[in-house]
């Protein structure tokens, strides 16, 4: 198991699209898979997508959670995953990421979605996500395809660092 460099915004890999992982080749991504397991878990993310470390294929992996103060279920790696609006519900909410250090931003997402792809040893896995699970999984799936959570900014204004962030929410609630 080796710890991965996380790649940080600016770096091109992070703006390509991802090609699908070829089925054949599972076994081969079993290493990387483990990695980016334990990469996310020591950078105390929820989410990690391989473009982050560097590698363009189609995998992430999150961290199955209804609230960030929940115990998380053990991670789940999707391979090839695909997500399907359930409903028309959106929800704005903060977001950050290991490749944009310190920046948070409110971000809508859909409240649910359907999710399926490949677990690491080939079978196909589908399920159900709400909440924060489901916006850990679009903004995991977001990266396959070389987009960022600053592309989903409403405006420029509700992005801010950190320990600001809690004026956003302040401000989303007035009129403006
Ligand atoms: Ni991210």
């Amino acid at each position: 198991m080796t710890l991965l460099k996380i790649a940080q915004i600016g770096h091109p890999v992070l703006r390509l699209p991802a090609p699908p992982a070829d089925p054949a080749r599972l076994l081969a991504l079993r290493p990387l898979v483990e990695d980016m397991v334990a990469t996310m878990l020591d950078a105390q993310g929820i989410g990690l997508a391989a473009p982050q470390v560097y590698r363009s294929e189609r995998i992430i992996v999150v961290l199955p959670m209804n609230g960030r103060d929940e115990e998380p279920e053990a991670p789940l790696v999707l391979i090839n995953p695909v997500l399907t609006p359930v409903g028309d519900e959106q929800e704005a909410a903060l977001e950050g990421c290991l490749s944009i250090p310190q920046l948070r931003g409110i971000v809508a997402r859909w409240r649910r979605v359907a999710w399926r792809g490949l677990a690491p040893a080939g079978e196909a896995i589908s399920g159900d996500a709400e909440g924060l699970f489901a916006r850990i999984l679009q903004h995991e799936v977001d990266h396959l395809d070389g987009v960022l959570f600053l592309d989903r900014l409403d405006v420029r204004r509700d992005l801010a660092v950190e320990t600001e962030a809690h004026h956003l929410l302040h401000e989303r609630s007035a009129p403006r």
